[in-house]
């Protein structure tokens, strides 16, 4: 599926973020660890939390959805004892967090993905996992994954090697379902939604920060306690909606609803001190997690260097920030970003052909990229973008459009359906021209 834009003024309105798509997986997935029946609102019906439910429900649990509520029924007792098969789509997150449940959980299961996931790196779970005492096979540190049944040790102690939100998650989801003690370092903060919701539904974990890192400890004998859960929006979703507002003229928009969460919204922070005019109001706490409404209006940006410490806590929004760096004054800087080159695509190399097409001045290392921007950026001549069928970069060029005056077209869009699926009809309720084609 193609899609484009074109030079769009003036967007106006109050819309509501859709549901946070890492908070949706893992609500289900620690919803099937509680031993009565939950629900679930502000769910995201995307592919990626979809294909979650669908790998859990062949697991053995139960899961029902009825109009906009996710039911999880006490369904532990139903553990499929027969050797499962699960695809995970294009889904890292799902992928990675369920291979820490069947390790915990001793099942005897394979998982896929789709070509994309295929190629992603998962020794970096695998390690750790068979060093708890898993056995799982990989196809050279590549998905498909085949695990074997295999009791876990009761401690351990990790210290993790990258900052990755999904491989922490992943053993700790191990942990919590082998019943294990398990301390983790983290050199560098990662988002800490799993951390959050463990604690929401009563886990003994605790965590300790000093000088820019910390260590979580997830104790023994947890009684997790069912409760319902609310999914609070986006934040990740929302960053498309605010730099479209930022980037075009004479715009000002409410994004409602918005999860702020610390770990998660640093754009914001960087996006202020590139001179955005972003007003946050009407905070509140919903299930342990911070949320508020963003006003955002029509800005004029500055570069600004960004230090290695914030990547992981932007680190899914680097793409759309490259492209408000695009049209800010001065030269933008994003050292240590090393990792985007192991997402849904080659991250960096994919921010790079597209702003090549777009007449960017940038320069770029194997772990960094620095944008020249320019207010008066512009384009003369309709440009075809790849997106390396990769949601972010999808979405991230179709927004760059709108300050151009000669279209931008995007192929390969279909995979904005896994995290955004309401993303065209939101965009045109604001008055922005972008469509499938
Ligand atoms: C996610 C963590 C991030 C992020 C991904 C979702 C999560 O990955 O890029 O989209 O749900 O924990 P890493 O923490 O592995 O970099």
């Amino acid at each position: 599926m193609k899609a484009s834009s074109k030079k769009s003024n003036n967007l106006q309105g109050t819309v509501t973020c859709p549901g946070d798509k890492s908070i949706s997986q893992r609500s289900v997935i620690i919803g099937s660890l509680l031993d009565e029946d939950i629900q679930i609102s502000g769910f995201l019906f995307a592919e990626d939390p979809l294909s979650t439910i669908v790998a859990l429900r062949n697991l053995g649990h139960e899961i029902e959805i009825d109009n906009d509520i996710v039911s999880v029924k006490n369904s532990r007792k139903n553990i499929s004892d027969q050797k499962v098969s699960c695809n995970l789509g294009n889904s890292g997150t799902g992928f990675r967090l369920i291979s820490g449940l069947i390790a915990g959980q001793e099942i005897d299961a394979e998982l896929t993905g789709d070509d994309s996931l295929s190629k992603r790196p998962m020794n970096r779970i695998i390690k750790p996992l068979n060093e708890m005492g898993a056995k799982i096979e990989s196809n050279k540190g590549c998905a498909p994954l085949t695990f074997n049944k295999s009791q876990l040790v009761k401690e351990f102690l990790y210290e993790m090697p990258i900052a990755s939100a999904q491989l922490k998650s992943c053993l700790l989801l191990a942990a919590i379902s082998s019943n294990m003690k398990l301390t983790l370092h983290e050199n560098k903060v990662s988002r800490d939604h799993t951390e959050r919701m463990l604690k929401y539904f009563g886990a003994n974990i605790t965590t300790k920060k000093y000088e820019g890192m910390q260590d979580i400890i997830l104790d023994t004998n947890n009684k997790l306690e069912a409760k319902d859960y609310s999914v609070v929006g986006d934040f990740s979703s929302a960053s498309f909606l605010i730099v479209a507002a930022l980037i075009t003229k004479d715009s000002s928009i409410t994004i409602k609803n918005v999860g702020i969460n610390e770990t998660r919204f640093t754009l914001l922070e960087i996006l202020i001190k590139m001179g955005s005019n972003i007003n946050i109001k009407n905070h509140s706490i919903c299930c342990g997690e911070k949320v508020a409404d963003i006003e955002v209006s029509s800005s004029t940006l500055t570069g600004i260097s960004i230090d290695e410490e914030s990547i992981p806590k932007i680190i899914d929004e680097i793409p759309i920030l490259s492209i408000a760096a695009s049209f800010a004054e001065g030269e933008t800087s994003i050292t240590g970003a090393g990792e985007l080159r192991f997402k849904e695509s080659d991250r960096l190399m994919a921010i790079e052909e597209g702003l090549n097409k777009l007449g960017v001045s940038y320069k770029s290392s194997d772990d960094s990229i620095v944008i020249m921007g320019n207010r008066d950026l512009n384009i003369s001549k309709e440009v075809n973008i790849e997106s390396f069928g990769d949601h972010r970069i999808a979405m991230s060029f179709l927004i760059a459009g709108l300050r151009f005056d000669s279209e931008v077209h995007v192929n390969d869009c279909k995979n904005i359906d896994t995290s955004f699926p309401s993303f065209f009809e939101t965009f045109s309720s604001l008055g922005a021209d972008i469509k499938t084609i």
